[in-house]
């Protein structure tokens, strides 16, 4: 062994000891991407007759399979000094890296487990294609960790990891807004580069552009599956639904990227408009199929968007405080929470009627 090689081991062992992601991956958290599992069999039910012609078209799609070739390294994937990056950074973009590790494999499970446990075959073909997808981005991503000498352990994430139970319409409502708000995510740092070069400081974002395309066309089969039942968008307390979960994925997207402050530094993006341009990309997106939109320019949103995040700080520092004055200090800063999220929730919603025809092609 030569001598770079001993420091460069040296190294990666000294990371991994400061960073156990598989820990970080395997922990339950309300900000964490979570693991669920649902009523497989009632999703097996699903008749897909109604939307059959655009089913079709958008299985025929994926089935051609755009991006098999896109996710490998390739000269385009220029040699990155983890251990000359700013500490703070690679603490902030490990924790970005393991948690959309995370979230993309969650979705590989998730999918994975529907197409071996169905029957339908329009169903098992689907969830074939989407969970084939998600696998090959979680592994791109882990590429990107074990270069650091951190990969997640998946395996072991599988079986350790706690599954959140959802029944089947929270999961398209859920799972429909984590495709579209993913591409809007993705897309829009990749167009921000685009515009910024000097500021992609490793090259995973050069893949992002192809990358998103796949996260909306997950999107749009859950669109689809949601057209094949009117009352999963139009009855007054799944519009209910569909508003909390609105305000859950926004207003928890918006926490965890103001945990990540040096992150969008180097990035050079502010993380407040970053945020509002993609609620307001994923709105326009879901316009599509959701009869509601939030109103991210009413005068209450922001306010109560810092609200929440200054409860979540508070809880965070109290928790690592510990003892019962920790423990009542996280009590207070919870309803905090709570009440910044009731506020947030009752903003007036924009009401629409989704057109027609579902589908969508990603323009952004
Ligand atoms: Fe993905
Ligand atoms: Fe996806």
């Amino acid at each position: 062994m030569n001598a770079h090689a001993t420091t460069h081991d040296e190294l990666h062992a000294e990371v991994a000891s400061q960073f156990d992601t598989t820990a970080m991956a395997t922990e339950t958290t309300l900000l964490n991407p979570r693991f669920y599992t649902t009523d497989f069999d009632e999703m097996d039910r699903i008749d897909v007759s109604p939307v059959r012609k655009e089913w079709d078209v958008l299985i025929a799609q994926m089935k051609s399979d755009p991006n098999k070739g896109h996710f490998k390294k390739n000269a385009e994937w220029d040699q990155i000094d983890w251990e000359g990056m700013d500490p703070a950074l690679k603490v902030e973009f490990i924790d970005f890296l393991v948690s959309s590790c995370t979230a993309e494999f969650s979705g590989c499970v998730l999918y994975k487990e529907m197409k071996r446990r169905g029957t339908n075959p329009d169903i098992c073909e689907l969830f074939s294609y989407m969970s084939r997808d998600e696998a090959r981005h979680a592994g791109f991503i882990n590429d990107a960790l074990r270069e650091a000498g951190v990969a997640v352990n998946l395996g072991f994430l599988t079986r350790a990891k706690k599954y959140t139970y959802f029944r089947p319409k929270f999961i398209y409502y859920a799972t429909y807004l984590s495709e579209k708000i993913g591409y809007a995510r993705y897309i829009t740092i990749f167009r921000h580069l685009e515009a910024h070069p000097e500021h992609r400081f490793h090259p995973i974002f050069k893949w992002f552009k192809e990358w998103c395309n796949d996260e909306f066309s997950h999107g749009e089969a859950f669109a689809l599956l949601m057209r094949t039942d009117a009352k999963l968008t139009t009855s007054w307390a799944n519009k209910l639904w569909i508003r909390f979960f609105l305000t859950a994925v926004y207003s928890t997207m918006w926490v965890r990227d103001h945990a990540r402050v040096e992150f969008h530094k180097a990035l050079g993006v502010d993380i407040d408009v970053y945020d509002q341009r993609v609620f307001q990309v994923t709105s326009e997106i879901a316009r599509q199929v959701f009869p509601i939109e939030l109103d991210i320019n009413h005068p209450r949103w922001i306010p109560n968007l810092r609200r929440m995040n200054a409860a979540f700080v508070g809880m965070e520092d109290a928790h690592r405080r510990g003892g019962i004055g920790g423990k009542l200090a996280k009590f207070g800063h919870g309803l905090k929470a709570a009440f910044a999220f009731a506020r947030l929730y009752t903003i007036p919603v924009i009401r629409q009627t989704p057109p027609e025809s579902v589908r969508m092609e990603p323009a952004y």
